[in-house]
């Protein structure tokens, strides 16, 4: 598929899926991906700790105001591309929603009252509402060219996204139904919305996700992008030669502990390649969608090099999808 074609598919893509798999990661490379085909990607991070700036070399975190993190040249036919990002809390989202309808003397008091807690335990689901809802005034707007929602992590994701249409049964009139409403036929709207789970090919990361893609058809009508399979190790040759054969036909000295060493690092990775295509198996039987796959880095952190390179590789694994 043409990487273009892909980053305008829906203007808004949801990043979502359990607690630590690479979510802001792959948000970042999505961004990257959108910039790079010279359009401007918005990220929006709803918990506030991401740690997205450091992704895209910032020391400092994002706010509510938006922030320029990156900017292509163009090239290649491409016109320049941006990589915005701003944070969406519910608080900030009520704020702004009584202050446009002229609520704004009591909306400083509700805040400061902490009344946002009060009210969204007596409501659940109105916090995720009125951030989505914030969410979709975004995409009305056209705020930018793709709109990448870092979602919260682990079950919360589910709630996050099903809290709407939860809403929608049990408010029968008024703002939040309305609200709720939209909400849905945003995240229901495969020309609008695009969801992309995130995950590892590991047991416990695979159960979660064919679980969590289930809940989001069935409850939502959400239509699911491809996943995004991260964290696979590089398939490595020759695993199975033994290392001091190999050593000596190579005309290299190596110790017997050397070799043992050797021995034990490549059992240990045999051992991850097979579990990890056994997973990506399991994943393809029981998820009917494309899988974009992106390779583990051996780094301590992710910068900006890093995430240059997870971005290619997810540019060709779009080109790669039918
Ligand atoms: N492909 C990768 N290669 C190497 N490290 C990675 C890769 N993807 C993510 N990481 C690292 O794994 C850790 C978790 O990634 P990330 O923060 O993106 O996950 P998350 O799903 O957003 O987590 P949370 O649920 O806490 O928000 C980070 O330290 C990140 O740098
Ligand atoms: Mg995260």
């Amino acid at each position: 598929m043409d990487v273009s074609r892909f980053c305008s598919a829906a203007r808004l893509v949801i990043v979502a899926g359990k607690g630590g798999v690479g979510k802001t990661t792959v948000t970042a490379a999505v961004a990257r991906m959108v910039a790079g085909a010279g359009l401007s990607a918005l990220i929006v991070e709803v918990e506030g700790k991401s740690g997205i700036g450091s992704v895209f070399g910032r020391a400092d975190g994002l706010a509510y105001e938006e922030v320029v993190l990156h900017v292509t040249s163009g090239g290649e036919g491409a016109g320049a591309g941006e990589v915005r990002a701003r944070t969406l809390t519910a608080d900030d989202a009520l704020l702004e929603y009584l202050e446009g309808h002229g609520l704004r003397r009591i909306s400083k008091r509700l805040s400061q009252s902490g009344a946002l807690d009060v009210i969204s335990t007596a409501v659940p689901g109105i916090k995720d509402i009125l951030v989505l809802g914030k969410v979709k005034q975004l995409e009305r707007a056209e705020a930018a060219d793709v709109i990448i929602l870092d979602a919260p992590a682990a079950g919360h994701a589910v709630t996050f996204l099903t809290s709407a249409s939860g809403l929608l049964d049990a408010a029968r009139v008024g703002p939040i139904r309305a609200q709720a409403a939209d909400v849905v036929e945003l995240l229901s709207d495969p020309a609008r919305c695009q969801v992309l789970l995130v995950t590892l090919a590991e047991e416990t990361p695979v159960n979660e996700v064919v679980e969590t893609a289930y809940k989001l058809e069935d409850r939502v009508g959400i239509k699911l992008g491809p996943l995004v399979v991260n964290g696979l190790y590089p398939y490595l040759e020759g695993l199975d030669v033994d290392p001091l054969e190999a050593a000596t036909a190579a005309g290299v000295e190596v110790t017997d502990e050397q070799a043992r060493d050797l021995r034990e690092a490549a059992q240990f990775r045999r051992r991850r390649q097979d579990l990890q295509a056994e997973q990506v198996q399991r994943l393809a039987e029981a998820l009917p969608l494309a899988q974009l796959r992106l390779p583990f880095l051996f780094t301590p952190e992710v910068g900006p090099a890093q995430l240059d390179v997870l971005a290619e590789n997810l540019v060709r694994e779009v080109a790669g999808l039918p």
